[in-house]
C-alpha cells in the first residue's frame, strides 16, 4: 500500500505556465501541413492556420510557443519569409529532407499564430549563419514602434502596430547544428549578439535565452557547457530587469535504445516500457545537476532554466521521409509526458520554460493531421489534464510505499507525483503508475488529517501501445476516474497499469 500526503500549508514555487510550453520548427509537417495551410486551402482555416488545430491547442491552454527551431533556426534569414507570398525565396531545407521551403509561413504568420492562439511568443535567433545586424534587424522590425527602417518596412508589409516578442533564444544547439561551436566561443558570440536585442518597450522587455547543453543519454550531459558558458558570459542580471541573461536552455530526449538504436514508437516489448520510463525520469538528475550548476553563479535563482526541447524520440513510421521525424504517440508517451512534467512542476523554482518536441507531426506532438482530418494524441490528453498545474504553487508533498518496477535491469517507481494550488485553494494531483501491468492502491490525504471533497477525477490509461489512429481517434483519451472511494479523511486510489491521473481537491 502505498501513501501520499499532502501538505497545503507548505506552498512552494509558483509553476510558472510556460512550462506547459510547445515547439513548433519548419521541419516535416509542422508548420506546413500541420498548422499552417494558407488561406486557399480546402481544410477550415482563418488566415491560413487550420481551425480544427488551433481550437485543439487552445483547450490544452498553451502558453508559449518557440518557432522557428531547433537546427532550422540557424539557417532561418527572416527576411526571406516577409513581403508578398509570390515573391518570397524559395529554397532547401537542408536539415529536414531536402525539401522545398517558400517561407509562406513567415514572422507575420507566426504572430497571427500566437494571436489566434492567446500565447506568449518564443522566437530563436540565428547566430551560426547570420549576423549581429540581421539580428538586430529582426528585433526592430518585430517590437520597435517608431520611425526606423524596419518599423516601415512592417508597415508597408501590412502590420502598423509592433508585436510583442516575450523571449527571444540567441541560438540553438550552438554547439551541434547551431555552429560546432566550443563554450567559450559561443559565450563570446552571446555576450555580443544579445547586445544587439534591443528592448524598445521597457515595460515589456524581451527575456534573452542563452543556449545551454542538449543531453543525450547519461554520460553526455554536457555540463562543462553549462559551466564555461556561464563563466564567461553570466553576470548578475536579474530576470526582471532583462538584462544579459535571463534564461539558459536545456535540451534532453528520450531514445529508448540510445541514438543509434531508438526503435520504434508502437512496436516494443516490456522491457523497452520500463527502459524509456527510466530515460525518461534521467530528467530530473540533469535539471538537479545542471540547476546546482547555475546555483554557482546565480544562487538566487535569477535566470531560468528554459528546457526548450523535451520528448520521445523514436524510429520514424515506416514509409515516411526519415528527415520528417514523423511517430506515432502511445500510452507510453503519455506516461513520458506526465513523468516529465511532474518533474518540471518539482523543480519550478529553476526551471520557468519548458517546450515540448514538437507540436504537430513531428516527433512526441500532441497532434497528428492527415490531409484535412486531425487526432489527439495520449500526450495531447496529459497536457489537457496537467493544464490545472499552470500558474498554481507546487505543494509539499510526500510519497511511501512505493516500490520499485522494471525489467531487463530497468528498475524504476511505481508512482510518482506533483501536487499544486491554485489561486482558489483547489489542488491538483497528478499521478503516474508506471507498471505495465500491474495495478496499486494509494492512500492520498491531507497533512492536517483534514477531510477533502474530491471535484474530479481524470485518467489516461490502456495497453503500453494503445494510441489513436486515423480510422480510430479515441482509443486513448482522458476519461472521468471512478476508481477510488473514501478512507476516514482521505482517499484510497486504485491506480491501473500504464496510467496518468489527475485528482483536483477541495477542503471542506
Ligand atoms: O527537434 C528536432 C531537432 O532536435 C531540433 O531541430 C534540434 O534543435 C534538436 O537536435
Amino acid at each position: 500500500m502505498a501513501r501520499l500526503v499532502i501538505d497545503d500549508q507548505i506552498k512552494k514555487s509558483r509553476i510558472q505556465p510556460e512550462i506547459y510550453g510547445h515547439f513548433s520548427e519548419h521541419l516535416g509537417r509542422c508548420i506546413y501541413e500541420g498548422i499552417f495551410v494558407g488561406e486557399n486551402s480546402d481544410i477550415p482555416n482563418v488566415n491560413g492556420m487550420r481551425t480544427d488545430v488551433v481550437e485543439a491547442l487552445k483547450e490544452i491552454k498553451i502558453p508559449v510557443l518557440r518557432w522557428p527551431g531547433g537546427c532550422f533556426a540557424d539557417e532561418y534569414h527572416w527576411k526571406d519569409g516577409i513581403g508578398p507570398k509570390e515573391k518570397r525565396k524559395r529554397m532547401v531545407n537542408t536539415h529536414w529532407g531536402g525539401v522545398v521551403e517558400d517561407n509562406s509561413f513567415g514572422t507575420h504568420e507566426f504572430f497571427e499564430l500566437c494571436r489566434q492562439l492567446g500565447c506568449k511568443t518564443y522566437i530563436n535567433g540565428n547566430v551560426g549563419s547570420s549576423t549581429v545586424q540581421e539580428m538586430s534587424e529582426w528585433i526592430e522590425y518585430m517590437t520597435f514602434e517608431g520611425v526606423s527602417p524596419m518599423a516601415e518596412l512592417r508597415k508597408q508589409n501590412g502590420h502598423e502596430k509592433a508585436w510583442q516578442v516575450d523571449y527571444f533564444g540567441v541560438g540553438n544547439e550552438s554547439w551541434g547544428c547551431g555552429g560546432n561551436m566550443r563554450a567559450g566561443y559561443y559565450a563570446d558570440l552571446y555576450r555580443r549578439y544579445q547586445t544587439y536585442v534591443h528592448v524598445y518597450d521597457k515595460e515589456h522587455p524581451i527575456l534573452k535565452i542563452c543556449c545551454g547543453a542538449g543531453a543525450g543519454d547519461a554520460g553526455a550531459e554536457k555540463y562543462e557547457w553549462t559551466k564555461e558558458v556561464l563563466d564567461a558570459a553570466y553576470e548578475n542580471t536579474p530576470l526582471q530587469e532583462h538584462g544579459r541573461m535571463d534564461g539558459m536552455s536545456l535540451h534532453f530526449y528520450v531514445f529508448p535504445g540510445g541514438w543509434e538504436n531508438k526503435g520504434q514508437a508502437a512496436e516494443f516489448d516490456e522491457t523497452t516500457w520500463y527502459q524509456t520510463l527510466y530515460k525518461a525520469l534521467f530528467m530530473d538528475e540533469l535539471v538537479t545537476k545542471h540547476g546546482a550548476i547555475m546555483d554557482q553563479y546565480d544562487p538566487e535563482k535569477k535566470i531560468g532554466m528554459v528546457v526548450d526541447e523535451w520528448g520521445c524520440w523514436f524510429d520514424c513510421e515506416p514509409g515516411t521521409n526519415p528527415g520528417f521525424l514523423y511517430q506515432q504517440n502511445t500510452v507510453r508517451d503519455a506516461l513520458v509526458a506526465g513523468i516529465t512534467l511532474n518533474i518540471f512542476n518539482k523543480h519550478s523554482d529553476r526551471v520557468k520554460m519548458a517546450n515540448l518536441a514538437q507540436m504537430v507531426n513531428v516527433l512526441q506532438s500532441v497532434l497528428l493531421t492527415e490531409g484535412n482530418k486531425m487526432i489527439k494524441t495520449p500526450t495531447y490528453h496529459v497536457f489537457h489534464m496537467y493544464r490545472h498545474h499552470q500558474g498554481a504553487n507546487l505543494l509539499e508533498s510526500s510519497l511511501s510505499g512505493v516500490n520499485e518496477v522494471g525489467q531487463g535491469g530497468w528498475k524504476v517507481p511505481e508512482i510518482t507525483e506533483a501536487c499544486s494550488m491554485d489561486a482558489e485553494g483547489v489542488i491538483t494531483v497528478t499521478l503516474n503508475h508506471l507498471s505495465v501491468n500491474e495495478e496499486k492502491e494509494l492512500d492520498i490525504v491531507i497533512a492536517g488529517g483534514e477531510v477533502f471533497e474530491v471535484l474530479e477525477a481524470n485518467i489516461v490509461t490502456g495497453k503500453m501501445n494503445a494510441h489513436n489512429t486515423f480510422e480510430a481517434p479515441e482509443t486513448v483519451k482522458e476519461e472521468k476516474f471512478n476508481g477510488y472511494e473514501r478512507r476516514g479523511n482521505g482517499i484510497r486510489v486504485t491506480l491501473p497499469a500504464c496510467s496518468v491521473t489527475e485528482f483536483r481537491l477541495r477542503k471542506n
